[in-house]
């Protein structure tokens, strides 16, 4: 049987990588995984082609590398890498290429990486938030919100699949706990006292897996997948029992967040303060249920810390 091509950008990431993974670790599935990368040469893509993945060359910032890349491919992973560049524009540019190329290419199922454009419900002239670069709330949210219309015009079978909060970030992003003046352990976010839909990385990719699998049922949708939607309490009462340790929860407030002077704080503070904000439209959108239909394997918190509690950098 000839098995259908899904052709994956950002394969050597954490989305990409999710997914490449899950179509080869299904082996009577009937997909193939082709890894887009920049460099094939590489060691993550080299991994990926010992692993069975076809790997192709290609640019997101490059129309016609992503047009072979896409050519003759059933379905279409796409997303965009802000923290790389910070720019809303080049986001913007990167996902109008990428649905020009699943058009070109008659991609039978495009996945769209989205995220919310907050101004929807914050507009610009909403004072509870400051606008930033003049155009955006939540810069790297607006721009992926804004780009589904690329999608979406361009008359694509596309669902527009929304991501949640990685608790990888615990490990790679400094989010994870501190050790405070008094010798406990405190974990630090601006949420208040409420639930932050959160994921383990890599789920995402499985579950995107899952939403090719079940085809047409999901074209022309807007879903969202998260493990688990939790409050920053629980978040540092899973977080005690995993390392073992007190640990407290500091609800951070947004100017505070958005002042800590970092690259990206201020779209960050804006984020949470989105997420926090509108808690029940967030997480409605990001059902368990349905995330774990498409992936059974999916990880709770707890189940995501017992595998990766040592990765947490502790400072
Ligand atoms: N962190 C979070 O909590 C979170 C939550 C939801 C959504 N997001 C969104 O997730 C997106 C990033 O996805 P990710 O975390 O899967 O990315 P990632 O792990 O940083 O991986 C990105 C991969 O994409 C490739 N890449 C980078 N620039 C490229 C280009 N110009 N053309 C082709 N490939 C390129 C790189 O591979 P090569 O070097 O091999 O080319 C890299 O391995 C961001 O836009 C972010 O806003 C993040």
């Amino acid at each position: 049987m000839t098995k259908k091509v899904i052709a994956v950008a950002g394969a050597t990431g954490a989305q990409g990588g999710g997914l490449v993974r899950a179509i080869l670790a299904d082996k009577e599935g009937g997909f193939a995984a082709r890894a887009i990368t920049r460099d094939p040469s590489s060691g993550k893509a080299q991994e990926l082609a010992r692993m069975g993945a076809e790997v192709v060359a290609a640019d997101v910032d490059d129309p016609a590398s992503l047009k072979s890349a896409f050519r003759g491919a059933h379905g279409a992973f796409c997303v965009t890498f802000f923290w790389d560049h910070f720019s809303p524009e080049r986001e913007l540019s990167q996902a109008r290429a990428m649905a020009q190329a699943a058009k070109d290419a008659g991609v039978a199922h495009v996945l769209w990486s989205t995220l919310e454009d907050t101004r929807a419900r914050v507009p610009l002239d909403d004072p509870r938030m400051p606008t930033i670069h003049g155009k955006y709330k939540v810069p790297h949210f607006d721009a992926k919100g804004e780009a589904n219309r690329f999608f979406t015009d361009l008359g694509l079978p596309v669902t527009l699949f929304h991501t949640s909060f990685y608790w990888d970030n615990l490990i790679h992003f400094g989010m994870g706990p501190k050790e405070g003046p008094d010798g406990r352990l405190v974990f630090s976010l601006p949420m208040g006292t409420k639930k932050l839909p959160g994921i383990a990385a890599a789920d995402i990719g499985a579950c995107a897996y899952g939403v090719f699998r079940r085809g047409g049922e999901f074209t022309g949708k807007s879903i969202g997948v998260a493990g688990e939607h939790l409050t920053g309490a629980q978040m540092a009462a899973a977080l005690s029992r995993a390392l073992d340790r007190e640990v407290v929860y500091q609800a951070v407030p947004f100017d505070v967040y958005r002042s800590l002077g970092f690259p990206g704080a201020d779209d960050l503070g804006n984020m949470f303060q989105y997420k926090h904000d509108f808690e029940d439209a967030f997480c409605g959108l990001r059902d368990l249920g349905m995330s774990r239909s498409l992936h059974p394997g999916l990880k709770t918190f707890s189940t995501w810390l017992a595998e990766n509690k040592d990765r947490i950098p502790i400072e």
